[in-house]
């Protein structure tokens, strides 16, 4: 009757921005993450018959705005006829901030969400029904290098290396706080309505995945950094060709993209990516770590410094 799960965010190297069907929330292309170990979510499901209506608690305070996705995730999980269930969620990063933390919240939700109504769901069963609620949430299921395939009528999640496969790093440079003006659905949503580069991109993203997957298998940081930067830049000009345009960027993260430039024109293993948020992830070899995590901080306009490696899928803590 109450189950604790925990999961971490992921990282997209390759990137999901569009959807092919809104309602079910199937996207309009596959992805390639990683899934980070230092920064979590846990979710905390409990039933209780007393209850008229679900209720969340968001780090120690009531969250309406998101109630209703979490009632559906519930819904999703357990069926429409189930009791309502007191959902409490805690993060130890900023969440709402382009830091991918509702891929993280679901991930966590569904898993125990499934213990606590009994359910006994598998993980491609969690992943899928994690992926309706949001999409990149299906990939926080498993750990590592996660590839989600976008099939005919539903997704699937695959591990492509675990974590301690190739142990890379994840700097991430925080340049603003607060919750973005435009969620990552709605703005995909006007891209695929407005933007005169969306069908290309849809149209070529099999050759980014294609090219990705291989460099992730072959560890090839060079070859992963150059489709990785690529496919980030390809999805910011979708964003900055619909209309109204959308721009997550401030002039700190385009300073961190100049210091990323800068590592590597010194011969840095280094890449970065940006999501529906201003903040920078830099991807790079354990040995390095320091190095980006220094020119970062020293870029104008960051505010705060995280660094994670790359760790396992979602969890269950307790039962
Ligand atoms: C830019 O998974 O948040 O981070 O399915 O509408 O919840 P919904 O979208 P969401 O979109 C993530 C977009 C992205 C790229 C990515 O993580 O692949």
């Amino acid at each position: 009757m109450r189950a604790i799960a925990r999961a971490q965010p992921n990282i997209a190297l390759i990137k999901y921005w569009g959807k092919r069907d809104p309602i079910r929330n199937l996207p309009a292309v596959g992805s390639i993450s990683v899934t980070l170990s230092d920064l979590f979510t846990e979710m905390d499901v409990e039933i209780d018959d007393a209850l008229n209506d679900d209720v969340l608690i968001v780090n120690g305070q009531d969250d309406n705005a998101m109630l209703a996705r979490v009632s559906s995730c519930l819904d999703n999980v357990a069926g429409k006829d189930r009791s309502a269930g007191r959902v409490t969620s805690k993060s130890n990063f900023p969440i709402a901030a382009g830091l991918a933390s509702s891929a993280a919240a679901f991930a966590a939700l569904v898993v125990a969400a499934d213990a606590a109504y009994g359910q006994a769901l598998n993980r491609a069963q969690q992943a899928s029904l994690a992926g309706r609620t949001s999409g990149s949430a299906a990939r926080s299921l498993l750990g590592g290098f996660v590839e989600l395939e976008n099939h005919r009528d539903d997704i699937v999640v695959k591990s492509l290396l675990d974590a301690d496969d190739w142990p890379l790093k994840v700097v991430i440079a925080i340049t603003a706080s607060g919750p973005k003006a435009v969620s990552s659905g709605d703005a995909m949503e006007i891209s695929r309505k407005t933007s005169p580069f969306y069908d290309r991109w849809v149209e070529q993203q099999a050759a980014d995945l294609a090219e990705a997957r291989v460099a992730v298998l072959d560890r090839d940081l060079p070859k992963l950094a150059s489709i990785a930067e690529h496919n980030c830049l390809k999805m910011h000009s979708v964003m900055w060709g619909s209309r109204p345009p959308m721009i997550y960027w401030n002039s700190a993260t385009i300073a961190c993209m100049q210091s990323i430039r800068e590592l590597q024109s010194h011969g840095v293993a280094v890449f970065f990516t940006i999501d529906a948020g201003p903040q920078v992830k830099a991807i790079c070899a354990a040995e390095d770590e320091q190095t980006v995590r220094q020119a970062l901080i020293a870029t104008t306009g960051v505010v705060e410094v995280i660094v994670s490696g790359l760790g396992e899928g979602a969890k269950l803590v307790t039962a």
